[in-house]
């Protein structure tokens, strides 16, 4: 019989989950530079084994629903969001597959990225001419509102969005590494009335959407109207639970990366200087950023990809074991859970040139770093349960970054912001800008006047 994975030394009944807990990156590297690329470790009780590179990758996302379930693992997610789609079992899954996949119809991103462009651009005209910002607070709050907006409308955004993400906000603090979601402890009865109260929001909401479907185009009328596979409408509980679930997963993320993107432009002059000619020659200010706009940025779009290398705010990813497997020469039981952690296997030196290095440039077509091989890049996760969100979220960053670097002159005051997890995924930690409108914004040509007087 093939021997166990070598493990990380833990504690008797918490494992290691205090080492990961305090900071998972350098729990996880410290034992991939002392085990090597296949080593277990306990979460409380839990075997876990961590996986890095792209054949364990493989592995990881093309057994998912085969020899691998998604279900156990995210059972903490599941009693904070509902049990739905991607987080309820394969069958669930499948049948309400139509469901979750019908806003995401590449023929609806025009109508996405006009949200988009409408609120980042109601929040830069909301700013004062200059000041400091919280970067990554102020991401959070606008991709909130781009989320509200495109998931709900825009009437339930003015009217509800301040109410409805208070109640998120307490979902978000339910989650916990080691609390069991079921007890009847303080935090999982205050998420329960937190879940009744936004139904309580909801379920008018959605009747309204059943009495006139033609009045609406967004998220929620797609969830309305969108049968599942089995025929049957999704009930009034399952379109709550699918916004929570969608929220979720479509907001800390999007934010995370968003900040970074700023942040990493603001740190590299070189680069930024790309970006901003780029943008200067592309979109013209108060124009459409349409499907060609976003063609044409391509520098705008490998710094995104080279955040989502660096920063992935999706950093670690798990599933349970359902069936005994053989990798790497070790058996790994059933009931264990397999992990793969981007921000680890992102960092290769095999895979990616001076891989701690912010380098957008290695995405550029003559050199290609993420088609050397399969499933290197797995910020968005991997096979059917790949983020179906992904294009929505790189062209919503991008939205971000141009529109940013379109209209104001910015600074980086905080040097070497530091990561923090927020509820669910990674983030920068607080980090000031400073920040003044430009007297002439990119993408304008100068009236000869300008042009002399800049020389
Ligand atoms: C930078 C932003 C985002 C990141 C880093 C991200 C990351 C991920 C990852 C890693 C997964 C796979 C999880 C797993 O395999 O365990 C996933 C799945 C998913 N994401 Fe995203 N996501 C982002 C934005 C979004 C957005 C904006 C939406 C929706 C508007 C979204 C909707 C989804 C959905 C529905 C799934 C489940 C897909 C399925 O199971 O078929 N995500 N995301």
């Amino acid at each position: 019989m093939k021997p166990l994975p070598p493990a990380m030394r833990g504690l008797p009944l918490v494992g290691n989950v205090l080492d990961f807990a305090r900071d998972r990156n350098q729990f996880l590297r410290k034992g991939y530079e002392q085990l090597g690329p296949i080593y277990a470790f306990k979460l409380a009780t839990q075997p876990v084994v961590l996986l890095v590179g792209p054949e364990y990758h493989k592995f990881f996302f093309t057994e998912t629903d085969k020899t691998l379930d998604m279900e156990k693992p995210y059972d903490q997610l599941a009693a904070t969001l509902g049990k739905v789609a991607f987080l309820a079992g394969k069958e669930i899954y499948q049948n309400q597959h139509p469901i979750l996949y019908a806003p995401f119809h590449p023929k609806k991103m025009a109508q996405y990225v006009e949200v988009m462009q409408r609120e980042v651009q109601r929040w830069i005209d909301a700013l004062p001419d200059e000041g400091v910002i919280d970067i990554s607070a102020e991401m959070g709050t606008l991709v909130q509102t781009v989320a509200g907006t495109a998931l709900m409308g825009d009437e339930f955004q003015r009217r509800h969005g301040k109410e409805f993400w208070q109640y998120y906000d307490i979902l978000g603090k339910s989650l916990s590494l080691v609390v069991p979601p079921h007890w009847p402890l303080p935090r999982n009865i205050r998420r329960e009335r937190a879940k009744a109260a936004m139904r309580q929001m909801l379920i008018p909401i959605i009747q309204e959407r059943r009495q006139h479907p033609e009045a609406y185009d967004d998220f929620l009328q797609d969830f309305v109207s969108t049968q599942c596979r089995d025929g049957a409408p999704a009930d009034d509980e399952t379109i709550s639970a699918l916004l929570r679930a969608l929220m979720f997963a479509s907001h800390e993320t999007t934010a995370g990366q968003s900040a970074w993107t700023i942040i990493e432009l603001l740190r590299h002059p070189d680069y930024r200087r790309l970006v901003e000619a780029e943008i200067d020659a592309n979109l013209p200010i108060g124009q459409p950023v349409d499907g060609r706009a976003l063609r044409a940025l391509e520098h705008v779009y490998w710094a995104v990809r080279e955040v989502e290398r660096l920063h992935p705010s999706a950093d670690t990813l798990l599933r349970a074991v359902e069936e005994e497997a053989e990798l790497g020469g070790y058996r790994i039981p059933e009931g264990w859970f397999l992990m793969v952690a981007a921000n680890i296997s992102h960092r290769l030196p095999e895979l990616f040139t001076s891989p701690n290095r912010f380098d957008p440039l290695r995405f550029a077509p003559d050199r290609a770093e993420d088609k050397q091989h399969g499933y290197t890049l797995i910020g968005f996760g991997g096979g059917k349960h790949k983020c179906a969100g992904m294009n929505f979220a790189n062209n919503e960053m991008m939205v971000i970054t141009a529109l940013l670097f379109q209209q104001l002159d910015m600074v980086l005051l905080t040097k070497e912001p530091q990561l923090t997890y927020g509820k669910g995924a990674s983030r920068p930690e607080a980090t000031a800008v400073r920040y003044r409108r430009r007297a002439t914004p990119l993408g304008i040509a100068p009236t000869p006047a300008e042009a002399f007087v800049q020389g």
